[in-house]
């Protein structure tokens, strides 16, 4: 038996990698670790709850102990834990630096004390800033414009230089904006195709003019699972992207014209502090080197993700009340929109 830990597996990517993991290797024991926050959610891997392979721990990567009990016999670590929503790092870094870096600090010294294959951490093209003209390559800058994008830098800087001043086999991911089933509804696209379904506004920042590159999930995992797999490229980095860029204004257009909702659901609110213009990143070097190439067309893939959540209000819904209203009203009221 194989054994991988996946960190965040209850959330948006984590548990599709899961279930990618475990559908695709039947050597694999896939152990689910996650901390249970208002982004986890365990309706996101029920298909392989009872699965004999698949184990969930629910911990913090930031608790010393339970992540050195959790990595004890792991052959692989794909690290997604994070807080991940940039408008939250706005108004409230410190869970931030809390779970992206101290927490990544944490997984690396138990990794590099137990030893093991290869360590994945998944960081994100945001840490490039502004991709300006020409979509950033491996070796731009990395220029971080919100708190959540710094502390992914300052994470995967972190995980480099385990490789460098200790050696442990890792490789980082910087990969764009994904979308498709089980995303949590404070994300643009399930946000609006949400707000949508219940004739809610969509809340477009600024001019709507900034664009994303966007791939489906299932590319994205792909992508890793070839990258955890393939020998000789410790301490490197790779972008990872569909090459698909659109703006808010055009995927908002697209969700009210997929569901037949009228366009004037769309309203032009506050823009956010330091809202990036454009991400865009190059992946010459994940071609060339793995072949890889997605294999799903974002007008197909979002049609698609639309369906899924037009499908799956039990999903959704259950997510879109308590908690979550309170923080749509707080985000939004001040932009002027709730
Ligand atoms: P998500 O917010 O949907 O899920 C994050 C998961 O991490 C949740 O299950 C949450 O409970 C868990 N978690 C948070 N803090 C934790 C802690 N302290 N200990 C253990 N678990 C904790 O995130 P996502 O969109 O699936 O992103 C996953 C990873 O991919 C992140 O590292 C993110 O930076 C990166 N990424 C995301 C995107 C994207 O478009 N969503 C793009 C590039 C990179
Ligand atoms: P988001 O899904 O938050 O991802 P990220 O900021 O990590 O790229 O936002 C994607 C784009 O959509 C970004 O340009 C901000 C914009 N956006 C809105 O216009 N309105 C919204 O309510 C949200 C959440 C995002």
């Amino acid at each position: 038996m194989v054994t991988c830990v996946v960190t965040g597996g209850a959330g948006f990517i984590g548990s599709h990698f899961v279930k990618h993991l475990l559908a695709r290797y039947p050597d694999y024991q896939v152990v689910n670790f996650d901390k249970l926050t208002y982004a986890g959610n365990l309706d996101n891997v029920r298909e392989v709850a009872d699965d004999p392979r698949y184990r969930f721990v629910q911990g913090d990567v930031a608790d010393e102990t339970a992540v050195r009990d959790v990595l004890e016999g792991a052959d692989y670590v794909v690290h997604f834990a994070a807080e991940t929503h940039v408008d939250r790092s706005i108004g409230d870094a410190a869970s931030f630096i809390r779970t992206d870096v101290f927490g990544t600090y944490v997984l690396l010294e138990a990794f590099r004390e137990m030893g093991g294959r290869r360590f994945l951490c998944i960081s994100t093209d945001e840490v490039y800033g502004e991709a300006g003209d020409e979509p950033s390559g491996e070796d731009s800058p990395l220029m971080p414009k919100s708190p959540y994008a710094a502390s992914k830098a300052g994470a995967e800087r972190l995980a480099y230089s385990y490789w460098i001043t200790y050696g442990v086999p890792l490789v980082v991911t910087r990969c764009t904006n994904n979308y498709g089933p089980y995303q949590y509804p404070e994300k643009m696209i399930p946000l609006f195709v949400t707000n949508a379904l219940e004739g809610e506004p969509l809340p477009v920042y600024g001019d709507g003019a900034n664009t994303r590159d966007w791939i489906n999930v299932s590319d994205h995992c792909n992508a890793l699972d070839a990258l955890l797999h393939t020998e000789g490229i410790e301490g490197e980095v790779f972008n990872i992207g569909s090459g698909e860029e659109k703006s808010v204004n055009e995927i908002a257009q697209a969700i009210c014209a997929a569901l037949d909702k009228p366009s004037d659901l769309i309203r032009y609110v506050t823009d956010r502090p330091g809202h990036v213009l454009r991400h865009a990143v190059s992946t010459e070097k994940l071609r060339a080197l793995l072949g890889w190439e997605p294999a799903v067309a974002f007008d197909k893939g979002l049609v698609a993700t639309i369906r899924w959540y037009v499908d799956n209000p039990w999903w959704w819904k259950r997510i879109k009340s308590g908690e979550y209203l309170e923080y749509y009203r707080h985000q939004y009221e001040e932009r002027g929109s709730a």
